[in-house]
């Protein structure tokens, strides 16, 4: 073992990493039902990247009309693209309603009717009657719905008694010769000091990898740490080919303006004052899912009907809404559009961009949260030790394209689904296996090799060169060459990993060195977005290839399944998509031509 590091050795039941709404539904739940709970978290929990999310949350508690958690699941099945797991989604939409008005026991302040319900917006793709007719479905807290829940969530779990480490930075998986998986290495950033946690199951909730671009909407922290773990420790990532781009990122600035704005009544222009939306999605315009709408918004910008002096951007109008219901409803997206665009949105548009928001992809489970891979046949073999919620996992409840409030929604269901899941598997206070040393030794190693890594290239500047590549190449439409010629350039970055410079050598507060593990989980997730892009030869929702330009059921509706080696080679695989759902209760939503 490398001699130079202590190890601070902690034994919990259950360790969970990331403090955003998935982990801390289930640090709650799994604290709750008197676990040993541990929270490790490189942000302090309320910086957690959920305290961003804007608009909403879904769940059809039907307090501003008609409502039907089927008509939900009907949703999220043809926002998928029919990608998703349709027992997942059943799962999903089913438990969203006793879930939220958990969170509202719980204290989370969310907007309210007259009547003193909790108020719902429309969202896009969000529906009545199987398609019929617009939703309000969307649980409001104004539009700072991801900071009100973020909050409650981190204070009950101090109020149940939850351990955290904050500031800490989960390096790696401890797993042992047989698979499982049996503990965390974390660095505190604080003391320098290095921490072994020994758990019988680690929940990974390290959301999505969305820093993988040049422009998106995610905090600097979306690493996709998690998935960057699962990946040196030999397992596959799922559906990695599927990035949401967002329709109203703020142009220059990539920072997001709700789709709640468009559910209040918003809508979006070309140069020539068009409401373009009408031609596209005739009857949900501007309210079609996201991928409909990003795509739409890139035509017309490539067709010369962009605005601006460029015409490399769209307006986005919420004048008419008026001064008092932009007060009440959207006052952060005011102050977003004031600060970083200039723009007073009770007098002028935003000038808004499609900028990538959100990762179908990531880590393969089932309902339950357990972490599964395809081994000897099995596509669904649970990997003993590992669960994943959230952005960071792959249920499948997004498939190909994620509704609009569908991601809170996710967050809490799975994190309360993983905790129950946890207390059926783990018996409070069993005593932990020994320690696999290999394991450990091939972790410090490794932080010892970045830690003195005197290379050519900063890992600033390979940061950027993943991050241009991907924007350009893996973008909202995209053909063959693009892909090829981005994966070519994602690869050459990830070659040049072995000759990164790292200026820090301290072990206290090394941003320098924080940044070079972000950047070695960051490569290997970009390579495996691009070649499972350039392996899929159809157009699925957020995957639009320009020379694959239908869906082919017969031969792709199935998930890519991909394991990338340390040499940055990948293997692709598949599961089925689960057309099955849980009980009678419910039919499959069969496929049928998605228009909105
Ligand atoms: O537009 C939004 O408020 C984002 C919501 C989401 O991504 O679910």
């Amino acid at each position: 073992m490398t001699a130079a590091y202590k190890l601070i050795e902690h034994h919990y039941d259950v360790v969970v990493v990331g403090a955003g709404g998935a982990g801390l539904r289930a640090t709650l739940g799994m604290a709750v039902k008197g676990l040993s709970t541990a929270c490790i978290t490189k942000v302090f929990p309320t910086r957690s990247h959920t305290v961003a999310a804007q608009g909403g949350v879904s769940a059809a508690l039907g307090n501003m009309g008609p409502d039907d958690w089927r008509w939900h699941m009907y949703d999220t099945v043809k926002g998928s693209d029919w990608l998703g797991d349709q027992d997942a989604i059943q799962y999903m939409c089913r438990e969203a309603i006793p879930a939220i008005i958990e969170l509202e026991h719980y204290g989370v302040p969310f907007s309210r009717t007259d009547e003193g319900k909790i108020y719902q917006r429309p969202f896009g793709g969000m529906t009545t009657h199987f398609g019929e007719g617009i939703a309000q479905r969307t649980c409001a807290a104004a539009d700072r719905t991801g900071h009100a829940i973020l909050h409650t969530l981190y204070q009950q779990s101090l109020k149940h008694h939850a351990k955290f480490f904050i500031e800490y930075f989960a390096m790696d998986l401890v797993m042992d010769d047989e698979g499982r998986c049996c503990g965390v290495v974390a660095w505190d950033l604080a003391t320098g000091e290095l921490h072994h946690f020994h758990a019988h199951t680690v929940l990974l909730a390290t959301g999505g990898y969305g820093r993988a671009y040049f422009s998106c909407t995610s905090a600097h922290t979306c690493t996709g740490d998690g998935n960057g773990m699962v990946q040196r420790a030999g397992l596959p990532l799922q559906d990695m080919e599927f990035v949401q781009f967002h329709p109203t990122g703020i142009y220059g600035a990539g920072c997001l303006i709700t789709e709640g704005v468009r559910g209040e009544g918003g809508y979006l222009t070309n140069s020539k004052g068009e409401r373009f939306m009408e031609r596209y999605a005739p009857n949900a315009k501007d309210l079609a899912s996201r991928d409909v709408v990003s795509r739409s918004m890139t035509i017309e910008i490539n067709e010369g009907r962009g605005c601006g002096p460029e015409a490399d951007h769209i307006h986005l109008h919420l004048e008419h809404l008026g001064a008092e219901v932009i007060k009440e409803r959207l006052p952060g997206i005011a102050e977003s559009a004031r600060i970083f665009a200039g723009a007073d949105v009770t007098r002028e548009p935003i000038p808004v961009l499609p900028t990538v928001h959100y990762t179908m992809g990531g880590i393969p489970t089932n309902h339950h949260g357990e972490a599964v891979t395809v081994r000897d046949g099995n596509p669904d073999a649970v990997v003993p030790g590992l669960m994943a919620i959230g952005e960071a996992a792959c249920v499948s409840v997004h498939g190909a394209n994620r509704l609009g409030s569908n991601s809170l929604l996710d967050l809490v269901v799975f994190g309360r689904a993983a905790a129950m899941r946890a207390t059926e598997l783990v018996t409070p206070g069993r005593a932990h296996p020994e320690a696999p040393a290999a394991s450990i030794e091939r972790i410090l190693d490794q932080f010892d090799k970045l830690r003195h890594a005197s290379g050519e290239i900063p890992t600033a500047e390979l940061r950027l060169q993943l991050q241009r590549a991907m924007q350009k190449h893996a973008a909202v439409f995209r053909t063959g060459e693009t892909l090829r010629e981005g994966l070519e350039q994602v690869r050459v970055a990830d070659r040049a990993f072995s000759d990164i410079r790292v200026s820090d050598r301290s072990m206290i507060w090394n941003t320098d060195l924080v940044e070079t593990l972000e950047l070695q989980n960051l490569l290997p997730q970009g390579v495996a977005t691009l070649e499972s892009a350039l392996n899929r030869l159809e157009s699925r929702g957020a995957h639009a290839r320009e020379d694959y330009p239908e869906r082919n059921d017969n031969e792709w509706m199935k998930h890519t399944v991909c394991w990338t080696d340390e040499q940055g080679a990948c293997r692709i695989d598949y599961r089925d998509v689960h057309m099955y759902t849980l009980d009678d209760e419910v039919e499959v939503v069969p496929p049928k031509a998605r228009v909105y």
